[in-house]
């Protein structure tokens, strides 16, 4: 997604922008660009590719008592170039906008915009606006950018500077997150708090169809056409050092080894001393969750997939119906509800910004669902909207692969699975102590996978050269086949595909020849001998078979080119173990083929657009 990133205040304003915009980078770009004021004149430059080359660009200048903007775009409406890159500027270049979103209407205003003579220099959506804030500018620049921005429809996230108004920013939100950063007579502005958080932990979350004045001693925010607000400023917990790789050579790797750490502090967030499970933000009723009939799991990618797991497990053992959909398909459906108020609709998401999962709990309160979150990042939109939401505590995530969040996700899961069991009593005391007793063992699991990274990597680099993969996996575990799909093809581009082992025989097993790797997720399990036919099924056709199995199953092996076995655990845990042999493989083939592994191309980390 786009990036966005301001500064107001006494400082070397270029440095700040431009260490904000990397921050910012592993939400995904394709160009970048800043504008700054100046002793009352406004300059701006912009460049397809990489930071650095607008960092080269203005490396050599000396701007002081500056004050300005910067942005990272990810292309939706133009290609990337350096004329569709932002700051987009007014026609007279007095004023410069970066913006995160879509304008829906833009053709059209576009269209009347040029009647009137202005002249758009790019294929963007977001020129439109800079020209309707022009056309209202007299000499208040909050009244022109009220006006224009009551003319839209669509998402945004926008900064606008302007000459005649050489002390403030003007800032304005509409489905697209902004952040603003409180300092000592200076203040920030961002589109995350990565940009901004080595500068100040004091930030204040602007909500929808909000407009603030950023000034150096002052921050403004107002409800468009409405009255002074005032907000609430929150303080941010973690350090910045969280954001560094601390030694890694990638996030992602980081993120992978940081999940034992991550596991042990839900453990502890969430699991009292006395083996009771609370959920301090979960604010609905006990006896109102005891009394849901049917969850409705909406979500994104590998959330997505945490879902499906949720299902398994909330079925298994709350007995209660959970229905699990992608959020872009769940938005635009006949949202049928039993009427009773019985019914919940659960959010998951890591950056709490995705624009489909967010659209969905919004659509879902208007038609009186609850709203259950589990949100990694606080503070986000989706956080802020929902009734409950159970924090997954993984800690910023930078790697745009999700990784340390998607086990946070499924430890979290498995803890609301236990937690509602207990409401409904479909599970007595003594089976909760042996889940809980088997869950704290779940760091230590994965250690002793982490410890077998070498092996792996050389598995991934034996069939990094392949043209595409397929992934099966039965039960709990053919939403694992699709994780580690999803994992290879983002990062590493190849072609792969999850399939529940049972669906071979319906078409995929076409495609198994003696060039095609198939990763089999066969761990101890109720369907077991199953997973192991289709292994021959595999093998009969030739196919390379990675397996993925148990310790201590050594038959398995006869039918493997490559096995990675992962601890002995039970079969309901197995997502969470078999995860992490997923991602290193996908880590290290994505390596060996040189591919960008923490900002893959045409990915962002957080979708803030449909
Ligand atoms: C996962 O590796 C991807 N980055 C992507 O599928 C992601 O899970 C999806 O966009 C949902 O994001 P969210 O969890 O922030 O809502």
């Amino acid at each position: 997604m786009c990036g966005i990133v301001g500064y107001i205040g006494d400082r070397d304003l270029l440095p700040i922008l431009l260490v904000g915009l990397e921050r910012l980078s592993y939400r995904g770009y394709d160009s970048a660009g800043i504008a700054a004021i100046s002793d009352g004149e406004m300059s701006y430059w912009k460049r397809a590719g990489k930071i650095r080359e607008l960092e080269d660009t203005v490396k050599t200048l000396s701007i002081t008592h500056a004050m300005g903007i910067g942005h990272t775009r990810w292309a939706t409406h133009g290609e990337s170039s350096e004329i569709n890159a932002h700051p987009h500027v007014s026609q007279g270049k007095k004023i410069a906008l970066v913006h995160n979103g879509i304008i829906e209407n833009y053709l059209s205003l576009k269209k009347q915009l040029t009647k009137e003579g202005h002249i758009f220099r790019s294929q963007t959506d977001s020129e439109v606006i800079v020209h309707l804030i022009e056309r209202y500018l007299h000499d208040d620049l909050e009244e022109a950018v009220e006006k224009a921005v009551q003319d839209l429809t669509g998402t945004w996230a926008i900064a606008v500077v302007a000459e005649c108004d050489p002390d403030k920013i003007v800032v304005a939100r509409k489905g697209s997150p902004l952040i603003i950063g409180l300092g000592k007579d200076e203040n920030y502005i961002s589109s995350d708090i990565n940009a901004i958080i080595t500068h100040t932990k004091e930030v204040v979350y602007m909500d929808d169809d909000e407009i603030a004045i950023i000034e150096k001693q002052n921050v403004t925010i107002r409800k468009i056409g409405g009255e002074v607000i005032t907000k609430k400023v929150n303080h941010i917990s973690w350090d910045a050092i969280m954001q560094e790789k601390g030694g890694y050579d990638h996030f992602m790797l980081k993120e992978i080894y940081e999940q034992p750490a991550v596991i042990r502090n839900i453990i502890s967030k969430y699991i009292n001393s006395d083996n009771t499970i609370e959920f301090k933000h979960i604010n609905l009723e006990k006896q109102d969750l005891a009394r849901v009939s049917r969850f409705i799991i909406q979500a994104c990618g590998t959330s997505w997939h945490a879902g499906l797991i949720g299902k398994y497990l909330m079925e298994k053992y709350t007995r209660t119906l959970t229905e699990v959909d992608f959020s872009s398909e769940f938005r635009y459906r006949q949202m049928i509800t039993d009427g009773a108020g019985g019914e919940v609709v659960v959010a998951i998401s890591q950056s709490g910004e995705t624009a489909d999962t967010l659209a969905c709990i919004r659509e879902a309160k208007c038609k009186f669902y609850n709203i259950l979150s589990f949100v990694n990042v606080k503070g986000s939109t989706i956080d802020r909207e929902s009734n409950a939401v159970i924090y997954t505590h993984s800690g910023p995530e930078i790697g745009v692969a999700s990784t340390k969040n998607y086990l946070a996700q499924l430890m979290c899961v498995y803890l609301f699975t236990i937690y509602l069991g207990q409401l409904k009593w479909t599970l007595s005391q003594e089976q909760v102590d042996l889940m809980l007793q088997n869950l704290k063992r779940v760091p230590e699991y994965v250690e002793q996978i982490l410890a077998q990274a070498d092996k792996i990597k050389a598995i991934a680099e034996k069939y990094s050269s392949s043209r595409e993969f397929i992934f099966i996996g039965r039960g709990l575990n053919y939403p694992s086949a699709l994780e580690g799909a999803l994992k290879l093809k983002e990062i590493s581009y190849i072609h792969a595909t999850g399939y529940p082992a049972g669906e071979l025989k319906h078409g995929p097993i076409a495609l198994i020849d003696s060039d095609l790797p198939v990763v089999c997720i066969a761990p101890q399990s109720a369907t077991y001998d199953k997973m192991l036919g289709n292994i021959q099924e595999v093998r009969a056709r030739k196919g390379k078979t990675i397996i993925i199995a148990t310790e201590g199953d050594e038959s398995i092996a006869q039918y493997a080119d490559d096995i990675i076995y992962i601890p002995l655990a039970p079969e309901d845990l197995t997502p969470i173990l078999v995860a992490v042999p997923l991602q290193l493989l996908a880590y290290y083939i994505a390596i060996k083929l040189d591919c960008d592994v923490d900002q893959p191309r045409n990915l962002a980390k957080s979708v803030t657009v449909e």
